[in-house]
């Protein structure tokens, strides 16, 4: 796992912008995973302004959104799909049909849904880069505490803490679903890049414990020590738990070095 801490939220951004473009540039159709929340928006602004700029194309890209909300309509305000075409979709030039995410309604079968939606990944060749936030509670996707680590695609139930984090999101009385469908953990980890983005402090507690927390399926993000190509990119704030920031600093430098030589991607 590469651990690079920026200054700010925005360099966290920006940096990520450049991997995203770094990957498109070598590679126009790329597979992109994708992520909601707030962290990531910073992120869909700089990728926004770049194919604005006339740097980047999304024409042959194709992406896969980690989760969804169980049984919510694409066009309410709330669904992962709203805040996509809202943020990123509708101002780039990204076919919508090549755009995934795993939803599931009711009188849908769950498993039969969630299997389509690995074929899906498997007929696209599998995901190139995979943009992940980070829960105050260690979930990565809605991947929750106790989340198994061999997890593919399936219906989770949110825990009391997430369904309060993502509170702030909803109007008063208005309907927040406590379910959702989400990648599994396996299936985050077949990616062959990882790019997770934590910023803020109270998120400080979660990355201490996906860096240098043991492997547990109480911290889903803990798994991304098991994988080849993961790069987490923190803010001060975020970085703030952990001892060793002066060893990723240092660590850092020498990968910039070659990243500089040879590209972010091998
Ligand atoms: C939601 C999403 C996650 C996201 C998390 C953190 O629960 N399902 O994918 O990482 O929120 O969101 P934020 O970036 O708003 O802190």
């Amino acid at each position: 796992m590469q651990v690079i801490i920026l200054n700010s939220a925005s360099q966290v951004a920006v940096h990520a912008a450049l991997r995203v473009k770094s990957l498109i540039d070598e590679k126009p159709d790329s597979v992109l995973g994708l992520a909601t929340g707030s962290t990531p928006i910073a992120l869909y602004k700089q990728l926004v302004n770049l194919y604005r700029k006339g740097e980047l194309s999304f024409a042959q890209v194709k992406s896969f959104n980690l989760d969804e909300y169980f049984d919510i309509a694409p066009d309410n305000p709330q669904s992962y799909r709203y805040f996509m075409t809202k943020n990123l979709f509708k101002h780039i030039d990204i076919d919508h049909n090549n755009t995934y995410l795993p939803t599931c309604f009711i009188g849908q079968n769950p498993r039969v849904e969630a299997a389509a939606f690995e074929k899906n990944i498997q007929l696209a060749g599998g995901v190139d880069l995979q943009i992940l936030g980070l829960g105050a509670n260690g979930h990565i996707g809605f991947n929750e505490p106790t989340s198994s680590l061999g997890s593919r695609t399936r219906v989770k139930s949110l825990t009391p803490q997430t369904i309060k984090d993502n509170s702030r999101l909803f109007e008063q009385g208005e309907y927040q679903p406590d379910m959702a469908m989400t990648m599994g953990i396996a299936t985050i980890l077949d990616s062959r890049n990882l790019l997770l983005m934590a910023t803020g402090l109270n998120k400080a507690k979660a990355v201490k414990q996906m860096i240098t927390g043991p492997l547990s399926a109480m911290c889903p993000a803990s798994a991304l020590q098991m994988h080849r190509d993961a790069v987490v990119l923190l803010d001060r704030e975020a970085a703030s738990e952990l001892d060793n920031t002066e060893y990723f600093s240092w660590v850092n430098e020498q990968n910039t070095r070659l990243n500089n030589e040879f590209g972010f991607y091998s």
